[in-house]
């Protein structure tokens, strides 16, 4: 098997790597020796082992008969796009890692793959190295699935982590973070959690058949949370991670993208550095969780190359993707039904005209108390919060 890949950057050169390093182990599992015949990128890479196979047009791709299999790993809607959907044409089948791609083109890849017999996979774009999209697809297919909870951005579970546990700043925290590979080149989509909310709207997708458009997920980041929130969660014997979750509420999908304080009982509450989980529940499983790690160069690459080895063994037959364009609704995120952590400068009675009974956590930062309400939905919730000074919230989980 011939291949290209499409991007040398952390991802295809991960690919590569991987690849060159488990030859002997993937010739054998996929019935065939894999080779790298082109890297396509904007660059040269003088002195580089793969030297030769670099190529800068496309179209040497898809104009060569031999390359039966095309990694795109440039990240990015566009040319991505344009590249993927060329090959699919050409014959040839695709993997990618693109999140942004797979959001917003998954529906109409799967059913181009589909028509010519091909496949369009995409293990690694959600959960890097985390064998999730295909548990989805071909194991979990037994059951209505209910729920789906996960810690789906590795840079910010790194950056959480270590600003819990050592009171590192946000911005030293992050420059770490995309020193180690994690975090995107703009680091927007991770922080203000779109990254998340994409990976979320493509696990939804999957299991309800239809397309998720993760612009109308309800989508907060981690840019608000300081260290007097940490300090509070500590007290409280919490944690503070980004949640992306999917509930099936009747014919509908529940989704939200935010930041929340997990009880020690939580089954993500110690899913710490830059490693993801998902928790999912069916309704004939129950529960399951998906551990391991979720960003960086080889957990992705190695979710890659998995594709490729299934896409050998595949060749010619599509693996049916129940994924179409039909739009999916989502419940309005003012009806979900959570309870909050709120810090206050207001006094006691103002807290208790507005919530009722609620728990104080007291005695952590001077000349303010915090307290938990009861559950409510977001509406009832951003009313009743207009009437005491509020410095922030978290929801609870
Ligand atoms: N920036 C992403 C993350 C990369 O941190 O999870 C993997 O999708």
């Amino acid at each position: 098997m011939k291949i290209a890949v499409m991007g040398y950057g952390t991802i295809g050169s991960g690919v590569v790597e991987v690849l060159e390093v488990n030859k002997d182990l993937i010739a054998e599992r996929a019935g065939e020796p894999v080779e790298v015949k082109y890297i396509l990128d904007l660059r040269d890479f003088p002195g580089d082992p793969y030297e030769k196979c670099i190529v800068h047009d496309y179209q040497t791709i898809v104009n060569d008969p031999e390359i039966g299999i095309v990694v795109e790993a440039m990240g990015g809607v566009e040319p991505a796009y344009t590249f993927v959907k060329a090959m699919l044409l050409a014959g040839k089948q695709v993997t990618t890692s693109n999140k942004n791609l797979v959001a917003e083109k998954g529906a109409e890849l799967i059913a181009i793959a589909r028509e010519r017999n091909l496949n369009f996979m995409f293990g690694a774009s959600v959960g890097g190295g985390i064998p999730i999209i295909r548990p989805l697809n071909t194991c979990l297919t037994a059951d209505e699935i209910e729920e789906i909870t996960g810690i789906l951005n590795g840079t910010t579970n790194y950056m959480l982590t270590r600003m819990a546990n050592e009171g590192v700043s946000f911005e030293d925290v992050l420059k770490d973070a995309q020193a180690k590979g994690y975090a995107e080149a703009d680091p927007t989509a991770d922080v203000e959690g779109i990254d998340p909310c994409r990976k979320i709207a493509i696990l939804t997708s999957l299991v309800c058949g239809k397309q998720v458009n993760y612009e109308d997920i309800y989508t907060e980041g981690i840019t608000k949370i300081t260290s007097e929130d940490f300090a509070y969660a500590n007290k409280m014997k919490r944690s503070i991670k980004l949640l992306a979750s999917s509930k099936q509420a009747g014919d509908k999908y529940a989704c939200m993208v935010a930041p929340f304080m997990l009880a020690k009982s939580h089954p993500l509450c110690n899913v710490n550095d830059v490693f993801n989980s998902v928790f999912v529940r069916g309704n004939m499983l129950g529960d399951a969780m998906f551990y391991g790690s979720g960003a960086g160069k080889l957990p992705t690459a190695s979710a890659v190359v998995a594709d490729i080895v299934d896409m050998v063994k595949h060749n010619n037959i599509n693996v049916f993707i129940d994924w179409s364009p039909e739009k999916m609704e989502l419940v309005d995120y003012k009806e979900n039904v959570n309870s909050f952590f709120v810090r206050t400068t207001s006094e006691k009675a103002e807290v208790e005209a507005a919530f009722g009974a609620v728990e104080y956590v007291e005695g952590v930062v001077e000349g303010e108390i915090g307290f938990v309400t009861n559950a409510m939905t977001e509406a009832d919730f951003a009313e009743k919060v207009e009437k005491v000074q509020c410095i922030s919230r978290i929801r609870l989980a």
